[in-house]
């Protein structure tokens, strides 16, 4: 069964939703769930889940990147994962660490790329009247937000929305996305999921 390490930066409910659907699914078994923050309070709700958890503070290592990178890899290569998923993790990630990992780590992005890579999905979106937005799981490639396509689902924008009322239907729909594309992945299914 594929063994999956989830890294985290904040409250974890991807990471709840990828959780559960493995339970449900017994395709694969979460081995870790790992974040940049001690207090992210994902860690807590990983824990209630019995899943094994680490914090490895990246604020220590100041802007040695690659140092802060060496003791998360430590973490997760101790549990050998075969795929990683980055679940609201806010780190950027050098193209050693990711060299490492290439072709077995996954991102949940809240915008419909390859439109608004980077922060303020949703704000930006809004401020360019846009009709629709959404999410969209991603490879992990050193190129920010640009890896090769896994799944995306859309989501309408609303008149009145503000950037909350759309994150938080964007955030629903990440729930359905990314369980659906971890389970194509873990069984080398690289087809994009485009959810109606
Ligand atoms: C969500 O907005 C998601 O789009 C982004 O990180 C935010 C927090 O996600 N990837 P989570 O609740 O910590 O999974």
């Amino acid at each position: 069964m594929k063994q999956v390490a989830i890294l985290i930066s904040g409250g974890g409910s991807n990471m709840l939703a990828l959780v559960r659907d493995m339970a449900e699914g017994g395709y694969a078994r979460p081995v870790l769930v790992v974040a940049n923050d001690p207090t992210a309070k994902g860690l807590e709700r990983a824990a209630a889940q019995g899943i094994p958890v680490a914090a490895v503070d990246h604020r220590p290592f100041g802007r040695d990147r690659e140092a802060f990178e060496a003791a998360l890899a430590a973490k997760i290569d101790a549990t050998n994962p075969d795929i990683l998923c980055l679940a609201g993790f806010m780190r950027i990630l050098t193209p050693g660490f990711i060299r490492r990992y290439q072709g077995r780590m996954l991102n949940i992005h809240p915008s419909l790329l390859p439109k608004y890579p980077g922060l303020h999905t949703h704000a930006r979106a809004l401020a360019a009247g846009d009709a629709e937005a959404g999410c969209t799981v991603h490879e992990v490639t050193a190129e920010l937000d640009a890896g090769p396509l896994l799944g995306q689902a859309r989501v309408p924008v609303l008149p009145g929305d503000t950037e909350d009322r759309l994150a938080a239907r964007v955030l629903a729909r990440e729930h359905q996305l990314y369980p659906r594309v971890l389970r194509r992945f873990a069984v080398g299914d690289r087809t994009p999921l485009l959810l109606p």
